[in-house]
């Protein structure tokens, strides 16, 4: 992530909640619900942002659990740690996940709304299995819309290279890569393909 894209999101930080529409607690539960989540796992959540998802998370792991929250601009991470860092279970750190080590291994490593700002999905996707995915574990790209509405979004922020691909199109490119996908959601209202990998026990 580049100096521009960190002022980028440290400038929306402050607006992000209130302009925030779809990722609605219903809209988020359920896709949640979709994922495979349990008790006692620990997740990752690259991306955390103000940490939309990280109360329901931590509902999901509870006491046994733990919820690591990853995010380089401090605008967004100063809301995160201001609404949730009082969780017991969940931890906020500040570094850059495509360039940086991150710390532990994990059960499912989220990329919520995410997916777009990557640099370099393969070598992320490669190096996070390698380091920080459990055997068995999983990674999940998930969107509370389309990929119409994101790139709509986007494209009104004039940063088309951020385009995402419709959710089966994006799973057959990331298996072209060698990992197995599942697409488990496309509709107007969530977007959520699973990879695993084949060097991983399921
Ligand atoms: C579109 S926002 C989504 C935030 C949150 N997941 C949500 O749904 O509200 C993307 C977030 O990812 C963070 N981000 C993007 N690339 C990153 C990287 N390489 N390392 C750390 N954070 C990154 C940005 O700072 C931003 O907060």
């Amino acid at each position: 992530m580049n100096q521009s894209e960190i002022d980028f999101f440290d400038r929306l930080a402050p607006q992000w909640d209130a302009n925030e529409v779809k990722s609605t607690p219903e809209r988020v539960r359920s896709i949640l619900s979709k994922l495979p989540l349990a008790p006692g796992q620990e997740i990752l959540d690259l991306g955390t942002g103000t940490g939309v998802l990280l109360p329901y998370l931590s509902e999901a792991v509870g006491d046994a659990g733990r919820v690591v929250g990853i995010d380089l601009s401090e605008g967004m991470l100063s809301r995160a740690r201001k609404k949730y860092g009082h969780l017991p279970n969940v931890e906020l750190l500040k570094l850059d996940f495509e360039e940086e080590q991150i710390p532990g291994m994990y059960d499912v490593v989220m990329l919520f709304c995410v997916y777009p700002h990557l640099h370099s999905p393969y070598d992320t996707l490669k190096w996070l299995f390698k380091m920080n995915i459990k055997p068995g574990g999983c990674a999940v790209v998930a969107f509370s819309s389309d990929e119409k509405f994101i790139n709509a979004i986007h494209h009104e922020r004039d940063s088309d290279s951020d385009h995402l691909a419709p959710a089966p199109v994006l799973a057959r490119e990331i298996s072209s890569w060698g990992f197995r996908t599942e697409v488990l959601a496309a509709t107007p209202d969530e977007y959520i393909v699973l990879i695993k990998t084949d060097d991983q026990q399921a």
